[in-house]
């Protein structure tokens, strides 16, 4: 396992739409098509799925790409909800996204910067643009919201599945996953034929068989004799180089996880990113998907 860096580098992937620039300017609220290979056609989900499951994390008090995917969700059918963690940090509605989330009363296991905001330890180790967001986040949240927080559960089995923000080997530790040698240490743990995890912000999938191998976030069958570690990228700070909101949908009866990437009103998020004096990179970075 290599030593978690803070700001993962991400494979190139191919340009997305770009984003507005800030401020001003209408926002865009669009839906973007689910990214699948060349010559393979989107999967249909019949809306009458009993069990289509919107697995989203990383949100990142990214309260305009947070309601954007959950809207969507709700337009493809999904029937439940899981969080994978990291609902504050970086951006400028912690509150408003926990109680989001919290009123949603779905699964949801904590992710390093709940941990650091529901904490009051020292940041200084931290990068210091996201140990400056942290300091500003403790003080935005309630000490009701800070103790939930605190509570959160760090993995989680959902239906025949687990959860967890980073990696299941030693998850307090959030070891970062960038590699398929890095998947490895996670199967060693791994004992559901799937687990979605989130911490880097790069949707990925790897799957165990003979030997792990790693392949870009698109839409996956779950097939018999294979295992699954599947990142479901990050609702409010993607780092792929795509600035727009992601997440997963598990699609049960059809043993499909299909990825969605969603535009939404970025411009809003970085406006009240800027008006709360936080850092101005973080508004920037958002449009660059780093
Ligand atoms: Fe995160």
């Amino acid at each position: 396992m290599t030593p978690p860096p803070q700001d993962p580098d991400a494979p190139q992937p191919p340009q997305p739409p770009k984003p507005p620039a800030i401020p001003g300017g209408a926002p865009v609220v669009t839906q973007a098509p689910v990214v699948l290979p060349e010559g393979v056609e989107a999967p249909s989900l019949p809306s009458s799925s009993p069990r289509r499951i919107a697995i989203f994390g990383d949100i990142h008090a990214n309260l305009e790409a947070l309601e954007t995917v959950l809207a969507d969700a709700e337009e493809q059918g999904c029937d439940d909800f899981i969080c994978m963690g990291d609902i504050v940090g970086y951006n400028a509605d912690p509150a408003a996204c926990l109680e989001r989330v919290r009123a949603m009363g779905c699964p949801v296991v904590k992710g390093n910067h709940d941990e650091d905001a529901a904490g009051t330890h020292s940041l200084e180790t931290m990068n210091p643009v996201a140990a400056a967001a942290l300091e500003w986040t403790r003080r935005m949240l309630s000490e009701d919201q800070r103790t939930w927080l605190r509570r959160l559960r760090m993995v989680r089995q959902v239906e025949d599945f687990t959860v967890v923000h980073s990696t299941l080997d030693q998850p307090s530790n959030w070891n970062y996953v960038t590699n398929r040698f890095d998947a490895m240490s996670n199967f060693s743990y791994q004992f559901t034929q799937v687990c979605f995890h989130g911490h880097t912000h790069v949707p990925r999938v790897y799957i165990k068989k003979d030997k792990v191998t790693e392949t870009p976030a698109e839409s996956v069958a779950i097939e018999e004799g294979s295992k699954y570690f599947i990142n479901v990228g990050s609702v409010g700070q993607p780092r792929d180089g795509d600035w727009r909101a992601c997440y997963a949908i598990y699609d049960m009866p059809n043993e499909l996880v299909v990825f969605r990437r969603l535009e939404y009103d970025i411009e809003t998020t970085q406006r009240k990113i800027l008006d709360a004096e936080l850092p101005r990179m973080l508004a920037d970075r958002l449009a660059d998907g780093r």
